[in-house]
């Protein structure tokens, strides 16, 4: 079969694999290759047990595998054919020298287009996919045409917004594709290519395009933003606690203002998820970089809350169990960022985990889809933890609960026969607030929600 399009992704993750699936299955008429250097990743991605676990993937990944998409670790054969390359690899905090703990690693972006520069043999469109400080692109088309070879590659914007848990909706119904470029004929042309691709599912209205610079600047803040709601709401939940207010109920009378809007209202032990914090000290770092202090200041004020709102939460457990938690079994609902995934980087439950475990306690955690990243995210954590795939054995006998992610079987299950078999007193601290707290008062529980008042029987 011959192919109107062959469109390359380089980097088989949590974006590159469903963003390349939902193109190949949107257009059959283009062959779509995702590559990546971890053999295994692809191993898997061409197995029945995907990498990762998203609602809805599965089905799109089989019904187009081996027809019109492709995985492979043969990077380079595959830059030569492909004339729109997507580049959707990992772009992390810097762990080591100028800006660590703060800048993007573009160490993983910079070898990329080293690559597709020694391989290419044709003009190519680069399509930045991974969330990149503001002028990355200028520095990938120095990379990239550094030697005078005849060849034109043109840089493209096209950041994902996507989330997990609902990725596979959000690539089929996105609010908006936004794809930067060079206003010059060529920037143009390239760019119209671009839209030609997303145009097959796509409203003509909702493909937005603007110059290059605000396209990956409008990737950061709208992370930005949306974290500084949720910052937002956690301070605020904090104030309620001391003043007896409820968090909903402030939240929804906020919310309810069309100004303001009801979405990322939700209070939570913080947000977690691999970009949030990444983007926001990107963000500060370039403000820093730009002199622009105070600018900084207030966008890292977002990652300090969040900090706050975990440890705020560990010190709530460990105040409500008598200041000591040693040896006292507390089991874990969740271990996932969020409901719907497996993903747990940048967790909360990695955090307090960790807390606990330093408290001495010995910690049982469940989750249904994140045990194996919860294995290897503790493995060099030493203490007494344990993994346990049914929440009743994983609370059995344990002193407290603590609900880390809004897993829906999570409000669902039997809290009278939980309550039983746990050790007395029995607390539950609700950290996504899903559960009936009145309800498990009720049972016996002594119930810490976030931005409530508590539940207790003393
Ligand atoms: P990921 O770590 O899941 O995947 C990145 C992949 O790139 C890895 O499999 C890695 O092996 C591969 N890779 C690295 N260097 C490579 C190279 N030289 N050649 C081939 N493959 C290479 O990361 P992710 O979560 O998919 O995120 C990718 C980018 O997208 C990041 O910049 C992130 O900020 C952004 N983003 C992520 C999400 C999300 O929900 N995870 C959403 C929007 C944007
Ligand atoms: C987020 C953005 O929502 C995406 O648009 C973006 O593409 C993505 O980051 C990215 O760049 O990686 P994601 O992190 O997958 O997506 O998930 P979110 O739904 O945004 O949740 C992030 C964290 O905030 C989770 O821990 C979630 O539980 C928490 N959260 C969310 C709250 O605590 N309260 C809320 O009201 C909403």
């Amino acid at each position: 079969m011959t192919f109107e399009k062959h469109i390359l992704c380089i980097g088989a993750g949590y974006v590159g694999g469903p963003t390349m699936a939902m193109i190949a299955f949107k257009c059959p008429q283009y062959k779509v290759t995702v590559v990546d250097i971890n053999p295994e990743r692809i191993a898997q991605w061409n197995s029945d047990t995907l990498p990762i676990y998203e609602p809805g993937l599965d089905e799109i990944v089989k019904a187009r595998r081996g027809k019109n998409l492709f995985f492979s670790t043969e990077v380079e054969q595959r830059i030569q054919e492909c004339e729109v390359i997507f580049v959707s690899v990992n772009t992390p905090t810097k762990t080591f020298g100028a800006g660590a703990g703060m800048a993007a690693d573009l160490q993983y972006w910079d070898k990329t287009a080293r690559q597709i520069r020694k391989c290419a043999q044709s003009n190519k469109i680069i399509v930045e996919k991974s969330t990149l400080p503001v002028k990355t692109a200028q520095a990938m088309k120095r990379i990239l045409t550094c030697e005078d070879n005849g060849i034109r590659f043109d840089v493209l914007s096209n950041p994902e917004f996507l989330a997990e848990g609902t990725a596979i909706r959000d690539l089929e119904d996105p609010d908006r594709v936004l794809i930067g470029s060079t206003l010059t004929p060529n920037g143009i042309r390239a760019r119209d290519v671009l839209v030609e691709i997303y145009a097959n599912w796509v409203p003509r209205d909702r493909i937005v395009t603007s110059n290059i610079w605000s396209s990956e600047l409008s990737k950061l803040v709208a992370n930005a933003f949306l974290a500084q709601r949720i910052s937002s709401i956690n301070s605020i939940s904090a104030l309620c606690e001391k003043a007896d207010a409820d968090i909903e109920e402030v939240a929804r009378a906020v919310g309810m203002d069309r100004r303001v809007g009801n979405r990322f209202l939700n209070a939570s032990v913080g947000f977690g998820g691999s970009c949030f914090r990444k983007d926001i000290l990107n963000l500060v770092y370039l403000c820093r970089y730009y002199d622009l202090k105070e600018v900084a200041d207030y966008w890292e004020g977002v990652v300090r809350i969040n900090d706050y709102q975990k440890e705020r939460f560990i010190l709530k457990m460990l105040d409500a169990l008598f200041n000591t938690l040693a040896d006292k079994k507390v089991c874990l609902f969740g271990f996932a960022f969020k409901a719907d995934t497996g993903d747990t980087r940048e967790s909360p439950a990695v955090f307090v985990a960790s807390r606990l475990i330093e408290e001495r306690a010995t910690v049982v955690i469940t989750d249904p889809k994140a045990l194996k990243n919860a294995m290897k995210d503790l493995a060099g954590v030493a203490g007494d933890v344990s993994y346990v795939e049914d929440p009743y054995a994983a609370s059995e006998g344990c002193s407290a609960i603590a609900v880390m992610t809004e897993w829906r079987i999570f409000s669902t299950l039997d809290y009278e026969r939980i309550y039983r078999a746990m050790a007395k007193p029995a607390f539950i601290f609700d950290g996504r607030n899903i559960l009936d707290h009145q309800r498990l008062f009720e049972i016996g529980f002594n119930v810490f929600p976030i931005g409530k008042p508590s539940l207790t029987h003393f």
